[in-house]
């Protein structure tokens, strides 16, 4: 993958091969610049590499037109940010529902799933707090229940503790690894805590990544 800079330019993630297993932890660390944030946003087809190629349960989404890739992507790829990015409008309930709205299924069973997810990250007394009501670990748990909405095969999480002190970081990921393992989703985690990539590892995984910084 490369960027422009300038008349030049820069290249991120020369020959990275990256294989997410089913039902699988990874965890990614690197140098800031390295190239972690660009490696998800490519394996959630959210940007396109300029050589190679991206695999979604064997099919490449290369081919894909726009919204047949945003349909899958809506049921393939569950994602949680450092910044956790709910809508600040919507309440707890309504923010894990979105993934659903999208793909627009909703009805009954997907508000119960809902309820149900919501209840597991331990937040079934706040589903029908705004985002501005909740603290920065609860948030962060709604985010986590957003991404497994509609079932996703994997969920990519970038520094999803970035924003949280230790303790409430420590939590969230436990809730993370928990859920992601129920809910059979293969977890990548980028993170540059040492002691949240061990137990991403311990969790399930089959090979950690180390990405050069390559330019
Ligand atoms: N859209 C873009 N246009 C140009 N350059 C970009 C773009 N996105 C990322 N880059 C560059 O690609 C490199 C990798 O960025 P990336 O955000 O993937 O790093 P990272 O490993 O996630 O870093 P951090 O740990 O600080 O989040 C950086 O040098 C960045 O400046
Ligand atoms: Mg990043």
């Amino acid at each position: 993958m490369s960027y422009p800079s300038g008349d030049r330019r820069i290249s991120v993630l020369e020959g990275v091969d990256c294989t997410v297993h089913a039902g699988t932890s990874l965890s990614i660390r690197g140098e800031s610049g390295c190239g972690k944030t660009t490696l998800l946003n490519l394996l959630a087809g959210l940007e396109t590499p300029d050589s190679g190629a991206v695999f979604w349960d064997g099919t490449p989404i290369g081919g894909l037109g726009r919204s047949e890739l945003a349909r899958r992507r809506g049921t393939f790829i569950g994602l949680v940010f450092q910044s956790f990015y709910l809508i600040p409008e919507l309440n707890a309930a309504d923010n894990v529902l979105m993934p659903a709205r999208i793909l627009g299924k909703i009805g009954s069973a997907q508000r119960q799933r809902a309820a149900e997810l919501l209840a597991r990250v331990g937040l079934a007394d706040r589903a029908h707090h705004v985002p501005a009501h909740l603290s920065g670990g609860e948030r962060q748990r709604v985010a986590v229940a957003r991404a497994l909405m509609n079932r996703p095969r994997v969920v990519l999480a970038d520094e999803p503790t970035g924003n949280l002190d230790e303790a409430t970081g420590e939590g969230v990921m436990s809730v993370l690894l928990e859920v992601c393992a129920e809910q059979q989703a293969s977890l990548v985690v980028v993170t540059h805590n040492a002691v949240h990539a061990a137990r991403t590892a311990e969790a399930g995984f089959l090979s950690r990544q180390h990405l050069r910084r390559d330019r």
